[in-house]
C-alpha cells in the first residue's frame, strides 16, 4: 500500500499544481481545489479491486504519450496519472450502452477517489475521462462544482453556449448544477476532473 499511497499523493500534488498554475487564488476553481486537496491529506485507501478496461481504452496509450511529452504544460500531472492507469477500473457512462452503440465504445471514465476508485475521501470525487476522436460527451449536470484539467486538445462548453478549447493544461470550472459537455476533435480527449460536494 505504500507505493499506492505515494503514486496517489504524487497525482494529487500534480493535479493541484496544474490547477494553481492556471488560476488566481480568488478564482472559484482555485477555492474549490483548495477544499478538495485539503480533504485529501488523509485519504482512506480503498480495498483493492481488479483493474478493468472498456473498448475506448484503446486510445489511452496514444493520449498519454502525447500528454507526457516534456514540453506539454501539464506533463507532470499526465505522468502522475499514467502511473495510476494500470490499476484503474474503467467504465462507461451509465445507460450509454442502450443509447448509442458507437458512444458506448468511444468513451471511458475511471474513478480515482470515490466509489470504485483507489481511495475514498468524504465530499471528494476525482477521476479521468477519455473520448475517442470526433466524439462528444453529452450535456450533463450535477450538484457538486467541478474542475477539469485538460490533458489534450478538445472543446468544452456550458449551458449549450459556444465551444471553447482550453488547450493542454487548461482548466475548466463548472459551478454547481450547470449544464456542460465536451467533445474531442481529431485527437482523443483526455482530462482529469475533481468534484467538491461539501
Ligand atoms: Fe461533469
Amino acid at each position: 500500500m505504500t507505493d499506492r499511497r505515494a503514486t496517489l499523493q504524487a497525482f494529487f500534488t500534480s493535479m493541484h499544481g496544474a490547477i494553481r498554475a492556471r488560476t488566481a487564488a480568488s478564482d472559484s476553481a482555485a477555492i474549490a481545489a483548495g477544499k478538495i486537496f485539503a480533504g485529501l491529506e488523509r485519504p482512506e485507501p480503498a480495498a483493492p479491486r481488479p483493474a478493468d478496461r472498456v473498448p475506448a481504452c484503446r486510445y489511452i496509450d496514444d493520449a498519454l504519450s502525447d500528454a507526457t511529452r516534456t514540453d506539454h504544460p501539464a506533463a507532470d500531472h499526465a505522468r502522475a496519472l499514467a502511473a495510476l492507469v494500470p490499476d484503474l477500473t474503467w467504465y462507461t457512462r451509465p445507460g450509454s450502452d442502450t443509447a448509442d452503440d458507437s458512444f458506448a465504445t468511444s468513451h471511458a471514465n475511471a474513478t480515482i477517489v470515490g466509489n470504485g476508485g483507489l481511495a475514498r475521501c468524504p465530499n471528494v470525487r476525482i477521476g479521468v475521462s477519455l473520448l475517442a476522436p470526433n466524439v462528444q460527451y453529452p450535456d450533463h449536470r450535477h450538484p457538486p462544482e467541478e474542475i477539469y484539467v485538460a490533458l489534450s486538445l478538445g472543446d468544452w462548453r456550458q449551458d449549450k453556449g459556444p465551444w471553447h478549447e482550453p488547450g493542454p493544461g487548461g482548466i475548466v470550472y463548472n459551478p454547481p448544477s450547470i449544464l456542460h459537455a465536451m467533445r474531442a476533435g481529431s485527437m482523443p480527449l483526455l482530462a482529469t476532473w475533481c468534484l467538491w460536494n461539501g
